[in-house]
């Protein structure tokens, strides 16, 4: 079974495919094109929606085209249309793409080409939540990184750009939410703080980059909500289980007020001391949830699941406190948006609906209750 994932949430334009391999509880990955228009984002310092939204348009026909070509599925040199039935009908057998949630005009996008090849190719579409999908690319097998099996239950950190969120899933399709962040995401701390600190746009690399000559000891910010009590959404308000990020960039931002040179030096200390700040409270709250739930594997995704400093504290902490738990962390490339996550969530969550009644939904969520 093939696979065909399609993801257009933000400001990559990616489409991939996925195969079964029998015998195997992964996925093998057959190609994963993304295309992004991170660079013109990067000279605004932010994405502009209007303009992701604008290049979604531009790339999706080439990047799917792309996307089958590499796949084998569609001849190199052929001239017949992507959009024509009657002479191209690859050979795949379902269409993941994701529905939400994510900025409107570029989530459009692809819900909209995901639709049109369902009806003319007749192949059956299944949507994805692409919070989900982020935690799919765990199970990608690619010529480099053979996942082992994936154990329940597991406790999931969602870190992007947009969520940071904690999860608890028993089995495939069986997620359920504990906590997420009350203000600002992780990932979106380190876009805001990095421009705060004159770093290029997106934070996160760029911070983790500036904080290897930082000095630990010169900046101490706050780990907010860190020793609130834990409790299950069923004995109380889960408080525990979010996160508040808002407050660590102002106080960055009051760090930065007063100092006088914002040189070199200061800007690597004050990244090591945010990177801290971060992680640490990132890995205290999966660690407490992973011994709470008894859970057999952590797994991380999301574009902020690529720094290295959160996967080596957790791995350091989860020995520390003797957890039975494995550390999962998809392959950086795999961490940030793609198709390939998407169409691994499709097939573990064969879900299908009919094109007809797909839409674009900015604000899809998670499950909320703890059972
Ligand atoms: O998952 P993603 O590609 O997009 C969303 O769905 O939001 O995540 C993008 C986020 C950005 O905020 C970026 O700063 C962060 O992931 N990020 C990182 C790293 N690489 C990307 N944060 C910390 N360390 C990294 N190495
Ligand atoms: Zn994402």
């Amino acid at each position: 079974m093939k696979i065909l994932g399609i993801e257009t949430s933000c400001d990559e334009t990616s489409a991939a495919i996925v195969e079964r391999v029998s015998g195997r509880s992964s996925v093998k990955l057959l190609t994963n094109i993304v295309a992004t228009s991170l660079t013109l984002h990067a000279k605004t310092g932010g994405i502009i929606p209007e303009v992701a939204a604008r290049q979604q348009v531009e790339y999706i026909i080439p990047v799917v085209k792309k996307a089958l070509v590499e796949a084998n599925l569609y001849p190199r040199s052929s001239k017949i249309e992507l959009l024509s039935s009657t002479f191209y009908r690859p050979e795949v057998d379902a269409i993941a793409v994701t529905v939400g949630p994510g900025l409107i005009g570029s989530l459009l996008v692809g819900v909209e080409t995901a639709k049109t090849l369902s009806l003319i190719w007749n192949k059956p579409l299944i949507p994805v939540n692409h919070l989900i999908g982020h935690i799919y690319a765990n199970w990608i097998r690619t010529i480099d990184h053979e996942p082992s099996t994936i154990n329940f239950p597991a406790i999931a950190l969602l870190v992007s750009g947009g969520h940071t969120d904690l999860l608890l899933m028993k089995s495939h399709g069986n997620i359920k939410w504990l906590g997420g962040t009350r203000d600002d995401a992780a990932g979106e701390a380190f876009d805001k703080i990095g421009r705060l600190l004159h770093l290029p746009y997106p934070g996160g690399p760029a911070i983790e980059k500036a904080a290897q000559k930082g000095d630990p000891k010169r900046f101490s910010f706050p780990r907010p909500m860190m020793q609130n009590p834990y409790f299950s959404a069923k004995d109380g308000p889960a408080s525990g289980w979010d996160f508040s990020f808002s407050g660590l960039k102002s106080a960055v931002f009051r760090e930065v007020q007063k100092t006088k040179k914002l040189d070199k030096q200061t800007i690597a200390d004050m990244s090591r001391g945010v990177l801290d700040a971060i992680v640490d409270v990132l890995v205290s709250k999966t660690v407490k949830a992973a011994s709470r739930y008894n859970a057999q594997s952590i797994l991380l995704g999301g574009g902020v699941a690529a720094n290295q400093k959160l996967t080596d504290q957790l791995q350091l902490s989860a020995t520390h406190h003797r957890l039975n738990a494995r550390i999962f962390v998809p392959q950086k490339s795999l961490c940030t948006d793609n198709a390939a996550m998407i169409a691994t969530a499709g097939f573990f969550n064969y879900n299908v609906v009919d094109w007809k009644n797909i839409s674009a939904n900015p604000e899809l969520y998670f499950d909320t209750a703890v059972s």
